[in-house]
């Protein structure tokens, strides 16, 4: 059954449903889902269905086996609703805003035991940071999935600077226990992942920008060169451009070092609101490729 048997998951977003459908096929725990947008939820939970269906008719997940995590998958709405749960562990996957993350774990902090852990799916942002909005620092980590996150293999995962052993062991048991292979990152801007992952996209924005290649050759490059299964610019248009502005400017600013500084061609695609695959346009064109064509 492994150390929690009521795991709240923060946020029922592209993460959040993913982890709690995780969370529910791996473990024997209640799984509660929360989220302050109700439609979000309905979203969330017609998801977990449709990925569960899918799996049973891949002959992946038994019919039973769906049945039994449905039961115990619950959506809430309201704060007020956890009163009375024991919730052991709490898995946040809301916005990535510092103001909204902390605002969010501040009031958990007043709701839940001080034994219960805080993990957060944070990208980019200082777990040391969101920690100091509660009391629990000890019992704060950084728990970094990947997308979808019952799919990807790896869980990165972050101790803040007051975060103890203890609560290291426990969720990295946890994260083995949900089939993930972990790896440990110390609480600097973009940890190892965001990091390396951010760099390469501006590079080769950067590559783009100053004529070396066309988006097209940049992008066979990185995959038939370095074997990565999408090119950066691909992947700069699928996680969308104006988070990856957001975290360069992270970057940059936490290190306070140039190497960082977000490629202006990146800047002007934001300005303009051509975001990637979400608004249809990035550096590929994806209402063409809707209509048959590139
Ligand atoms: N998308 C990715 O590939 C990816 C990968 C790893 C980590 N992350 C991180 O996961 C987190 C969530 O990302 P996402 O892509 O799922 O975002 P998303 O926009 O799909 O989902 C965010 C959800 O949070 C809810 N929400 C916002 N404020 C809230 C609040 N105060 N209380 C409760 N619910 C609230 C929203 O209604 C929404 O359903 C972010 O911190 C992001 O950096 C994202």
């Amino acid at each position: 059954m492994g150390k929690f048997s009521n795991i709240l998951i923060a946020g029922s977003g592209f993460m959040g449903t993913h982890i709690a459908y995780l969370n529910a096929l791996k473990t024997k725990a209640c799984v509660y889902v929360y989220d302050s947008c109700r439609l979000s939820l309905e979203k969330s939970q017609s998801t977990i269905k449709d990925i569960g269906l899918k799996a049973i008719a891949k002959g992946k997940l038994a019919q039973a086996d769906f049945d039994d995590m449905l039961g115990r998958l619950k959506y809430i709405d309201s704060l007020d609703k956890l009163k009375g749960l024991s919730i052991d562990l709490v898995i946040e996957a809301i916005v990535e805003d510092i103001n909204v993350k902390g605002e969010l774990f501040a009031k958990l902090d007043g709701l839940l035991p001080s034994e219960c852990i805080f993990a957060s799916n944070t990208s980019s942002l200082s777990i040391t940071q969101i920690a100091s909005f509660t009391k629990r620092s000890q019992n704060f980590v950084g728990m970094h999935f990947f997308s979808p996150a019952h799919v990807m293999k790896l869980v990165e995962i972050i101790p803040g600077l007051d975060t103890s052993r203890q609560t290291v062991e426990d969720i990295s048991q946890f994260a083995v226990l949900l089939d993930k292979q972990v790896v440990l990152a110390q609480d600097f801007p973009g940890f190892i992942t965001t990091r390396l992952g951010l760099v390469l996209i501006n590079e080769a924005i950067y590559t783009l920008m100053e004529g070396v290649s066309s988006k097209e050759e940049i992008d066979t490059a990185m995959k038939l060169g370095y074997n990565h299964p999408m090119g950066p610019l691909e992947l700069a248009d699928f996680i969308g451009l104006d988070i990856c502005l957001n975290i360069l400017n992270r970057l940059y600013t936490g290190y306070g070092d140039s190497k960082y500084r977000p490629c202006p061609l990146l800047k002007n695609y934001v300005a303009s609101n051509n975001l990637g695959r979400k608004t249809g346009r990035g550096f590929y064109d994806y209402r063409q490729v809707e209509k048959g064509g590139k």
